[in-house]
C-alpha cells in the first residue's frame, strides 16, 4: 500500500467524516483533525460540533470513517454546507456506500481510514489557556465534541 501523507491531505483536500448503519448514513466535511498513537494504537483524533446532524450518528455508533479524496473540493463544499437533515447529500454527490467492520465509508474515495470509536470527550471553557482561541472559535459557546477513533483498516478505493 501507498505511505499516505494524512495530515497533508487534510490540509490540502480536507476529508468526510461519515457514520451510520445500514439504516441511515450521514456525512458531512471536516478540516480538522490529527493522526497519531494513544494507548499504544494508531489512532485518529476529529472534531464535530453538536449542531451538526453528523454528531447524531457519531454519537449513536460505534464505528465511523474518514474519507480522503483528491481534486473533489466542490464536493465537499457542498458536503460541508448542506445538512443531512436536508438533503440526500450522499446520493446527491453520487458516493456509493460499503461497508467494512461495521463502518460506512465510500468506494470512489481515494483512501479511507476506518475506525472504531474509543473515546469521546467535549472541549470546555475552563481548559482554554488561550482565551483569545475560545472567543475566536466558541463565540456560542457550542464546543465541539472531540473523538478518538482506533484505525481498524486502511481501504483504498477511487473510481474505476
Ligand atoms: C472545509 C470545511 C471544513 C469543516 N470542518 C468541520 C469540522 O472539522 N468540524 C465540524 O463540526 N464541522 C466542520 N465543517 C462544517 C460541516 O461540514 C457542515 O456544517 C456540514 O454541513 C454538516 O453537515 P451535517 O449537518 O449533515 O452533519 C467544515 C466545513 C467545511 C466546508
Amino acid at each position: 500500500m501507498k505511505a499516505y501523507n494524512f495530515p497533508n491531505m487534510l490540509e490540502k483536500e480536507w476529508m468526510l467524516i461519515t457514520a451510520g448503519s445500514d439504516q441511515k448514513v450521514n456525512t458531512m466535511t471536516a478540516g480538522w483533525g490529527g493522526f497519531g498513537i494513544l494507548w499504544g494504537k494508531p489512532c485518529v483524533f476529529i472534531f464535530i460540533r453538536p449542531q451538526r446532524y453528523t454528531y447524531e450518528f457519531t454519537e449513536r455508533e460505534n464505528y465511523f470513517s474518514l474519507n480522503f479524496f483528491e481534486n473533489e473540493k466542490k464536493m465537499l463544499s457542498y458536503l460541508g454546507t448542506v445538512s443531512g437533515r436536508d438533503e440526500e447529500k450522499i446520493a446527491n454527490a453520487n458516493l456509493n456506500i460499503e461497508f467494512q467492520h461495521n463502518t460506512p465509508y465510500f468506494r470512489e474515495a481515494k483512501v479511507n481510514i476506518l475506525c472504531k470509536k474509543i473515546y469521546r470527550d467535549i472541549l470546555r471553557e475552563e481548559n482554554f489557556l488561550f482565551p483569545e482561541i475560545h472567543q475566536k472559535w466558541y463565540p456560542k459557546k457550542d464546543y465541539h465534541i472531540v473523538y478518538i477513533g482506533e484505525i481498524l483498516e486502511i481501504v483504498e478505493g477511487g473510481k474505476e
